[in-house]
Order: structure tokens, then C-alpha cells, then sequence
């Protein structure tokens, strides 16, 4: 049974910014679904609509059965929502802020208390419950934001780039909490601008450019879509020419300081092109051959990366930053 179905979703805002651009998908109950997209890609719009925040300008959207348009309040009642920006008060403590949500939704005081106390327990918050959100560090915030989300029990939750910001091991425990509760016949809707995020917990992912579908398939079947193996090297002077008269120009990318070659599938290319490269002077140390990536694939079908290193400048290389410049994106 398909948890959410959205047909033609549109959204255009006042001042004619088109967020979301025809956007078709379902979801199915026990998934864990992916929705991916560089900034400004309209996923938090989507998920706005999928959750009744705002309205669709046209297309139709149904979460658990319900149109998202005519039943505002019976699908809020049931699904979970935590945005990218948590609307957390830094003047309550955190088990203020689960006693409020709880009230709210309507829960009697001992399922209250007791929920409140095995969500706290879950995320690892029971000794700073008691603390004003003030003093949280951005990783319990966005735990806590998940546990008022969980409060009712939700069947079907979403997740605004839960792990922006966070770091690796805040991230890795987020990870851990979505597949226990995917695990315990929960549905995901989660939206991520990290590329490894998606491959590693969705079991679907839809790629979205520009307010639109660009593809959706399971991680395995997208990479297995871009058929050859990858080369990385670090850039080194002279390496792109000599790769790309080994492979064409078109399979050379400079990303982030590093040269990624398209190898061609099945087409044995490799012991030329790594032959052109030493005799050429180019240190074969950092050389790497993989499968493609989630990121291949994205590059492919969106024609350009998702800046990496988001949130800590020291990881964007000069590659990197000439490309954002040469584009003229305004960066991210
Ligand atoms: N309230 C709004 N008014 C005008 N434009 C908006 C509004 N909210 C979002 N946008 C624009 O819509 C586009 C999609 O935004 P958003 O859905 O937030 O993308 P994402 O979450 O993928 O980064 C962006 O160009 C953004 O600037
Ligand atoms: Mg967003």
C-alpha cells in the first residue's frame, strides 16, 4: 500500500519563485524514502505540503489515505514532522517542550510521562531534560526535535535533513534511530543533501532538480544504471589532459580537488590509462578504483555535484570553489 501518493505536485510562491515543479512519487509503508536535492531544490517545500504546512498551488498529495488538502488535522494527528529549522524555545528545558507537544496532542498524563521518559531514555537526553534548550548543543536540539516528533507514535514520519550540521557521531546515531524504527514497521520520508546518507538508509531515493522528479530507484539500481567503475586521483598538474586523451574529455570531472574518470563499462581501459599517467610524471599513490557512487549518478543526472564539506569550509577545495564561482551559484 502506497503511505503517501503526490501527483503533479506545483508550488509557486507570490513572488513567482516555483518551488516544486511537477512532482510525482509514492511512497510505501515500511520504507525508508530518500528525497534528494541540492539546495534550493524545493524538498522542504514538499515536505511542507506532504505535511500540511502549505498548500499546493496545483497537483494532489494523499498521506495515509487522506487527501493533505481536505483533511488537514486528521493527517497531522497522525504523522511526525521534524524541519530542518527545529521551532525549539531556548527558555523551556526539554521536557517542557515534550509535556507541551503532549498536551497538545491531546495524550492523557501517564501515557505522557511514560512515553516522555522512554523517548528521553532513547535519545540519550534523560540528564539534560532537566536543562533550558539554551544550553543544548545543535546535535541534542535536533534529538530532541526527533523526540517531539515521536511523542504520539507516529506511523509515518518526516525527516527535513535531519543531519545537516551535525556531527559524525550525532549523525551515525540518527542513522541508528531511523532504521530501529523502520525496523519496528515505521515509514521514513526523508529529505538529505548528503549523497552517502541516502545510499546508506534509504531503500528508495528520488533525485530531485529543480523542483522536479529527476529519477527514482533504489541506490543499488541507480549506481548499477551508470554502468563502469570510477578512477580518482588527486590532481596533480598534467593529469586531466592525460586522462582525457585516454578516456575522452567528457569523463573527466575536477571535483573538489579531486579528478574523477568514468571508466567505460566493460571496455578494459584501465592499464592504458594508468600507464599514460606514470609515464606522464603523475604519482599514482592516491589512485582509487570504485563502484560508482549515489554522487556519479547525481553528477549525471543533474549534470553537476552537491558541494561537499557543507558546514565546514576546510573541505572545500579549490576546485570546488572555482566551479561555484565559474557557475555563478551563489554557493551553499
Ligand atoms: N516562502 C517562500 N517564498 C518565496 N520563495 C520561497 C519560499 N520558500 C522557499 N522558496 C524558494 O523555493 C525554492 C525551493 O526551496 P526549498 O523547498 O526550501 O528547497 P530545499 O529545501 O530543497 O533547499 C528555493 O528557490 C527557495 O528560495
Ligand atoms: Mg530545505
Amino acid at each position: 500500500m502506497s503511505i503517501i501518493e503526490a501527483q503533479g505536485l506545483h508550488k509557486a510562491f507570490d513572488d513567482g519563485t516555483v518551488a516544486v515543479d511537477g512532482v510525482d512519487f509514492e511512497v510505501a509503508e515500511g520504507e525508508v524514502f530518500g528525497f534528494l536535492g541540492r539546495n534550493g531544490a524545493g524538498k522542504t517545500t514538499t515536505v511542507r505540503i506532504l505535511t500540511t504546512l502549505t498548500r499546493a498551488t496545483s497537483g494532489r498529495a494523499r498521506v495515509l489515505g487522506l487527501d493533505v488538502d481536505k483533511h488537514r488535522s486528521k493527517v497531522r494527528d497522525r504523522i511526525g514532522l521534524s524541519l530542518q529549522q527545529a521551532a525549539l524555545d531556548p527558555l523551556m528545558t526539554g521536557r517542557e517542550h515534550l509535556e507541551l507537544i503532549g498536551s497538545l496532542r491531546r495524550m492523557g498524563s501517564a501515557r505522557r510521562t511514560a512515553r516522555i521518559g522512554e523517548l528521553l531514555t532513547g535519545f540519550g537526553l534523560t540528564e539534560v531534560a532537566d536543562r533550558l534548550v539554551a544550553t543544548y548543543t545543535v546535535g541534542m536540539r535536533r534529538r530532541l526535535d526527533a523526540t517531539l516528533a515521536l511523542l504520539h507514535a507516529p506511523q509515518l514520519l518526516f525527516l527535513d535533513e535531519p543531519t545537516t550540521g551535525l556531527d559524525p557521531q550525532s549523525r551515525r546515531a540518527l542513522w541508528d534511530f531511523v532504521r530501529g524504527y523502520r525496523r519496528d514497521g515505521g515509514t521514513v520520508f526523508l529529505t538529505t543533501q548528503y549523497l552517502d546518507e541516502a545510499d546508506e538508509l534509504c531503500d528508495r531515493i528520488a533525485i530531485l532538480d529543480k523542483g522536479a522528479v529527476a529519477v527514482i530507484d533504489t541506490p543499488q539500481d541507480l549506481k548499477k544504471g551508470i554502468g563502469g567503475k570510477v578512477l580518482t586521483l588527486p590532481v596533480a598538474p598534467e593529469a586531466r589532459e592525460l586522462a582525457a586523451s585516454a578516456v575522452g574529455d567528457a569523463a573527466v570531472r575536477l571535483d573538489d580537488g579531486v579528478l574523477r574518470v568514468d571508466l567505460p563499462a566493460g571496455d578494459d581501459v584501465l592499464p592504458s590509462l594508468l600507464k599514460r599517467l606514470a609515464d606522464g610524471g603523475v604519482p599514482l599513490s592516491g589512485v582509487t578504483v570504485t563502484d560508482p557512487t549515489i554522487e556519479e549518478v547525481f553528477i549525471r543526472l543533474t549534470g553537476e555535484g552537491l558541494e561537499r564539506g557543507k558546514g565546514n569550509d576546510a573541505n572545500v577545495g579549490a576546485a570546488a570553489l572555482a566551479r561555484t564561482v565559474g557557475t555563478g551559484r551563489g554557493g551553499i
